[in-house]
């Protein structure tokens, strides 16, 4: 059992003062009887509450992918720089944790939930999920980074890195905004772990910097047309995916 404004809160439909609004209104049914009072519980396991005639599905929990620009930190506060939570309203971001962390400079998908226990899994260094990168490099990277990074290379922690794959992309020919071509350098990497710094260092390892970075996947979730800033929830399979390690 709980309170109804609650209930209302978590399914998204508003603050605390707007749902109390929506209940005064009469814009509240449960089990087709209008609402009297915020405080009013309700068994979320079984009953009927609408909202403007629309059934609402509590969720106890809440997954989204969010597409993260460039320039905020993943963090709940910052006192220089914006955070990622910024790109959450209110209502949604409560109890909310980033699912491990993008540098300030990275670009990319990144998850958040409320359910701590499926982060914690998620973040486990026994949970080898894959992630795909799209770096660009100050220069070529050398063709023997593939087998490196396919056994396992050294950035100076303890163990060597797990094996890594990959794809040294073509260079492509671009003019800069003073009007000067030269050729840039890019490569995708696929990873099984969630290192500090982790990419960046793989490529440092073998000579070459990060220039700019992009996580374009994370298992079998990729970015789709989320723009930058942008964040949708995962839908249920996609849920159970991350649980299954798939
Ligand atoms: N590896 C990095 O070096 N930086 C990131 O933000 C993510 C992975």
């Amino acid at each position: 059992m709980m309170r109804l404004d609650k209930f209302l809160t978590e399914c998204g439909v508003g603050t605390r003062s707007e749902v109390k609004k929506y209940i005064k209104a009469k814009q509240i049914k449960i089990n087709g009887t209008l609402a009297e009072k915020p405080e009013q519980k309700i068994d979320e396991t079984s009953d009927v509450i609408e909202w403007k005639d629309k059934v609402l599905k509590y969720q106890k929990f809440h997954y989204y992918l969010f597409h993260k620009p460039a320039g905020c930190v993943t963090a709940r506060t910052d006192n220089v720089h914006k955070t990622v939570m910024s790109y959450f309203p209110e209502e949604i971001k409560k109890d909310l944790s980033p699912v491990g962390r993008l540098d300030l400079d990275t670009e990319g998908l990144l998850l958040f939930t409320d359910d701590g226990a499926l982060n914690h899994h998620l973040m486990s260094p026994a949970h080898h999920m894959e992630k795909t990168y799209f770096a660009v490099l100050d220069k070529q990277v050398p063709p023997e980074a593939i087998e490196l990074f396919q056994k396992g290379i050294d950035i100076g922690d303890e163990k060597p890195t797990l094996p890594a794959k990959l794809t040294i992309l073509e260079p492509v020919l671009c003019t800069n905004t003073n009007g000067d071509q030269g050729e840039v350098f890019s490569a995708e990497l696929t990873i099984q772990e969630g290192r500090f710094h982790q990419v960046k260092r793989m490529f440092q390892a073998v000579g070459c910097q990060v220039t700019y970075l992009k996580r374009l996947s994370i298992g079998s979730l990729t970015l789709g047309d989320l723009a930058p800033g942008e964040f949708r929830e995962l839908t249920e399979e996609e849920v159970l995916m991350l649980s299954k390690n798939e």
